[in-house]
């Protein structure tokens, strides 16, 4: 039984980091090459959320984290600008989530898959995607779900596996996973997002993959306090497998003005783990 709903954390200061990112990365790819890209948001969520709705004020973390970057779009770094001014456009009322920036970003010929498990979210997620017709929503489990439809036919692809960690078991499949698509398409770029609860479980499945056969993994990290200060998540990260050649550089302006703007004082670090 899933109780995780994305609703009461849209818009966090993980999020910040992962939309960003995901928009960043899928601009470059598609800029850089012009075939066509199956998209994958394995665990997609509702899609689109009202921040200032009841779920969205119960924990209001949108207020610590997308609220006060708002009126900054302009003066913020290239990887952030696009995105921020995006946010600022729909307002609070309409924030996208992953599904919905990949949908935006679709090219005629390009194809988007999305799974996701709870009943209510993925039929908030029919309902906004379904009648775009190089769009598909299953009610699914995207960890098995990814492998079983690789290699795709496009033979290019960026895949996002964005799972809520609700159970401890979720790290282990993680990393299979991941190793499974990678193994049938090693050319796709995969971005990974992790919580920062418990460093143990992180930098096991990390360091599962990195003792893995996978190549060029560039690991971004977003702690607002030190792993210590309390309980609960201190900060996110983004394991990319075969980041654009553009993601470092831009990430090494963005991650100091984000720290900067969340005065963060936990781990921020954007490097290669395997160049
Ligand atoms: C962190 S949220 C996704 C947020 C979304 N990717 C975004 O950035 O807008 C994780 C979602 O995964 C769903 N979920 C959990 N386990 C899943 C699984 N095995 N397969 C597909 N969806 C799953 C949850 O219901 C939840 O909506």
């Amino acid at each position: 039984m899933l109780s995780y709903r994305h609703g009461f954390h849209a818009g966090n200061h993980a999020d910040v980091l992962k939309h960003a990112t995901l928009q960043f990365i899928h601009k470059a790819v598609i800029a850089t090459d012009p075939r066509p890209i199956l998209v994958v948001d394995t665990h997609a969520g509702a899609g689109l959320y009202d921040l200032k709705s009841e779920m969205g004020e119960k924990v209001g973390e949108w207020r610590q984290g997308i609220l006060p970057l708002l009126p900054k779009a302009a003066e913020a770094p290239a990887l952030l600008r696009d995105w921020l001014e995006m946010v600022h456009l729909d307002g609070p009322r309409a924030y996208a989530g992953s599904p919905e920036i990949s949908r935006r970003l679709l090219r005629a010929h390009d194809r988007l898959l999305c799974f996701e498990l709870h009943s209510t979210d993925f039929a908030a997620l029919s309902t906004l995607l379904c009648t775009d017709p190089r769009i598909a929503v299953v009610k699914a489990d995207g960890l098995a779900g990814l492998p079983a439809v690789f290699p795709p036919p496009e033979r290019h692809a960026l895949v996002l596996i964005d799972p809520s960690y609700e159970i401890k078991t979720d790290y282990g499949q993680v990393q299979d996973t991941l190793l499974k698509a990678w193994r049938r398409l090693s050319t796709g770029t995969y971005l990974l997002w992790y919580p920062v609860i418990d460093r143990g479980f992180t930098e096991r499945m990390l360091g599962g993959l990195r003792n893995s056969e996978i190549g060029r993994q560039y690991r971004i990290e977003f702690c607002i306090e030190p792993d210590e200060a309390r309980r609960g998540m201190t900060g996110s990260g983004l394991l990319v497998i075969n980041p654009p050649d553009s993601l470092p550089d831009a990430m090494a302006e963005a991650l100091p003005w984000l720290a900067r703007e969340f005065n963060a004082s936990g781990q921020v670090r954007a490097e290669w783990v395997k160049p």
